[in-house]
C-alpha cells in the first residue's frame, strides 16, 4: 500500500481546515441571512447552533477522519466503514461525503471564478463610472444572462472560469503539503489582512454623506445587530441560522474529516478543531458583519438597506460593492481587495471540496496523484458546463439544494448517529482525547450523544417540509426550466451510483486482496 501523506505541521493543518471554512459564506452569505432574519435576534440561534451544532460536528470530524486514517481510509465511505467493521452497508451512506463535495464544488467553482474575473476589471477600470442599473447590466452580461454593450455570450465568464478551475486542479494535483497546505499558508493570511484592511475602511467612513449625518457605519452596525425578539418565533430563523453554521464551517461536506485523515493518531484533534472554528468565526462575525451592510447602510441609508440587503449575496458582492468602492478614495484598490479577498476566501475553499475524490482513488484504488487529478478534472470539468451554460435555467441552485444544503444534514445526522451510538460514546469520548491538548467540558459528551443527533433530526425533517418537499415537486420551477433541472437530477443520480459502484468495486478489491477494513 502506498504511504498516505501527514501534514507538515500542525499550524498547517489548522490554516488548511479553517481556509476550507472561511469562504464566501463569511462575507456574503453571513450578512444577508443575518440582516433578513431578525438581525441582532439571528445570533442567539446561531449562537445556539455553534455550541450544539457546528462545535460538536468539529469535533466529530476531526476524530473520526484521523481513525480512518490509522486504516488508510480519508473518505467517509472508508471512515465509516472502519467505525462500524460489521456493517455491509454504511460505506453506501459514506458516499455522500464524496458526492456533495463534487457537487458543491461544480457550481462554487464557477461563481469562484467571477470573483476572480471582477479582481481583474476592478484593475482595469471595466465598470468604472458605471451606475446601479448599469453595474447590475454588467453582471448579467457577464453572467449570460443577457447580451448587452458590456458582454455578448459567456466567451469572457469562460476564459476566469478556465483559469480558476486550472489554478485549482494545479493546486490539489500537487498532493496535501505541496499543494493544499502550501496555498494555505499565505492564501488565509493574505485574505483576512485583505478583510482586515476593508472593514477598517468601511467602519472609519463615518457619514459619507453631508446631508445625511445619520447615514452611518455606527448606525449600520445598529441595523444589523439590533434585535428583533419577535423574529425568535419563526421556525425559519432558527432553520436559516442552523443552516449557516453548517455553511460556513464546512461541516457535514465531508471535507474536513478527509483533511484530519493526514493527522497522525498521536497529534491533537480538540484544540486544533476549535481553533479553526474560532478562526472562522472571527473571519465571520467580526469581519463579514463589518463590511457589506454598515456600508450600505452609510451609503443608502435606512430606506433602502432592507431592500439592498434582500437583493441576495450576489447582488451585495458584485453591484453594491462596487457602487461603494467608485465613491470612496482609491476605490479602484479598495474593489480589487474586495474581490481578491473573496477569490482566495473561495480557492481555499473549493480545493477542499476536490479533496475527498482524489483521496478516495488514491487510497481505495491507490491511484497515483497525477492520474486522480486527470480522472477528477475531467469529471468535474465536464460537469461544470451545465453550470456556466444553463445558470439561467435554475442548474445552479438545484445542485446548490442537493449537494449544499440536503446533503450536508444528512450526512451530518448519519455521521454523528454512527459516532456516538454505533461506535459508542465511551470509545468516542476516549478517541476524541487521545493526544489532546484540551479536555472538552463533561457537558459535551451528553450533547454529543443526545443533543446534536437529535437537533439534527429536528432541523431535517423540519427543513424537509419547508423547503425541500417543495423543491422535490418542482413547486417554483417554471414550465420552461423543468426539463433542465430534470436533466440536472439525473446527472446527480448518476454521479451518486456511478460513486456507489466504486466503493463497491474498491471493497471487492480490498476482499480479494485479503486485506482487513
Ligand atoms: N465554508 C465555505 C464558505 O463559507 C464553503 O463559503
Amino acid at each position: 500500500m502506498s504511504v498516505r501523506p501527514s501534514w507538515g505541521s500542525r499550524l498547517g493543518v489548522i490554516l488548511a481546515v479553517a481556509g476550507s471554512a472561511v469562504g464566501l459564506g463569511n462575507f456574503l452569505r453571513f450578512p444577508v441571512q443575518a440582516a433578513g432574519n431578525g438581525g441582532g435576534a439571528f445570533m442567539i440561534p446561531y449562537f445556539i447552533s455553534l455550541i450544539l451544532l457546528g462545535i460538536p460536528l468539529m469535533w466529530v470530524e476531526w476524530t473520526v477522519g484521523r481513525y480512518g486514517g490509522i486504516f488508510g481510509h480519508g473518505t467517509a465511505p472508508g471512515v465509516f466503514h472502519s467505525l462500524w467493521e460489521k456493517s455491509r452497508f454504511i460505506k453506501y451512506f459514506g458516499v455522500i461525503g464524496i458526492f456533495g463535495p463534487l457537487v458543491i464544488f461544480i457550481y462554487y467553482v464557477y461563481i469562484e471564478s467571477w470573483l476572480l474575473g471582477y479582481a481583474w476589471f476592478s484593475l482595469t477600470g471595466a465598470f468604472q463610472g458605471a451606475d446601479a442599473r448599469s453595474l447590475q447590466a454588467f453582471l448579467r452580461g457577464y453572467q449570460g444572462l443577457e447580451n448587452n454593450r458590456y458582454f455578448q455570450g459567456v466567451g469572457t465568464a469562460y476564459l476566469f472560469f478556465l483559469l480558476t478551475f486550472g489554478a485549482n486542479l494545479w493546486i490539489i494535483s500537487r498532493g496535501v503539503v505541496k499543494g493544499i497546505e502550501w496555498l494555505n499558508r499565505w492564501a488565509l493570511p493574505l485574505l483576512l489582512v485583505f478583510a482586515v484592511t476593508i472593514a477598517v475602511r468601511v467602519l472609519t467612513l463615518g457619514a459619507p454623506d453631508p446631508a445625511h449625518p445619520d447615514w452611518n457605519t455606527i448606525q449600520g452596525l445598529g441595523f444589523l445587530w439590533n434585535p428583533d425578539l419577535a423574529a425568535l418565533k419563526d421556525a425559519k430563523v432558527w432553520l436559516a441560522a442552523a443552516g449557516q453554521v453548517f455553511f460556513t464551517l464546512s461541516v457535514g461536506i465531508g471535507v474536513i474529516l478527509t483533511y484530519a485523515s493526514y493527522l497522525r493518531r498521536e497529534k491533537d484533534v480538540i484544540l486544533s478543531g476549535l481553533t479553526s472554528v474560532s478562526t472562522n468565526e472571527f473571519a465571520e462575525i467580526i469581519l463579514g458583519g463589518s463590511i457589506v451592510i454598515p456600508a450600505a447602510f452609510a451609503f443608502f441609508g435606512p430606506s433602502q438597506i432592507q431592500a439592498i440587503a434582500g437583493s441576495g449575496s450576489f447582488n451585495l458582492g458584485f453591484v453594491t460593492m462596487p457602487l461603494i468602492f467608485q465613491q470612496i478614495s482609491l476605490g479602484a484598490l479598495f474593489a480589487f481587495l474586495w474581490f481578491a479577498l473573496l477569490f482566495l476566501a473561495g480557492l481555499t475553499s473549493s480545493i477542499s471540496l476536490l479533496q475527498p475524490a482524489m483521496a478516495f482513488m488514491e487510497d481505495e484504488f491507490q491511484l497515483p496523484r497525477k492520474y486522480a487529478a486527470w480522472v477528477t478534472g475531467a469529471v468535474t470539468f465536464a460537469a461544470c458546463h451545465p453550470v456556466i451554460f444553463f445558470f439561467h435555467r435554475g442548474v445552479l441552485d438545484e445542485l446548490d439544494f442537493w449537494g449544499g444544503t440536503f446533503s450536508l444534514v444528512l450526512f451530518a445526522t448519519v455521521e454523528i448517529i454512527l459516532f456516538a451510538w454505533v461506535f459508542g460514546m465511551d470509545r468516542a469520548w476516549k478517541e476524541m482525547h487521545h493526544g489532546a491538548e484540551l479536555t472538552i467540558p463533561r457537558i459535551y459528551k451528553p450533547i454529543i450523544q443526545y443533543v446534536t443527533p437529535t437537533f439534527l433530526i429536528l432541523i431535517l425533517l423540519f427543513w424537509l417540509m419547508q423547503e425541500g418537499l417543495p423543491v422535490v415537486f418542482l413547486k417554483n420551477v417554471s414550465a420552461a426550466n423543468q426539463p433542465y433541472v430534470l436533466a440536472t437530477r439525473l446527472g446527480l443520480t448518476l454521479l451518486f451510483f456511478g460513486l456507489a459502484l466504486m466503493v463497491r468495486w474498491a471493497w471487492r478489491r480490498r476482499r480479494n486482496k485479503g486485506r482487513g477494513r
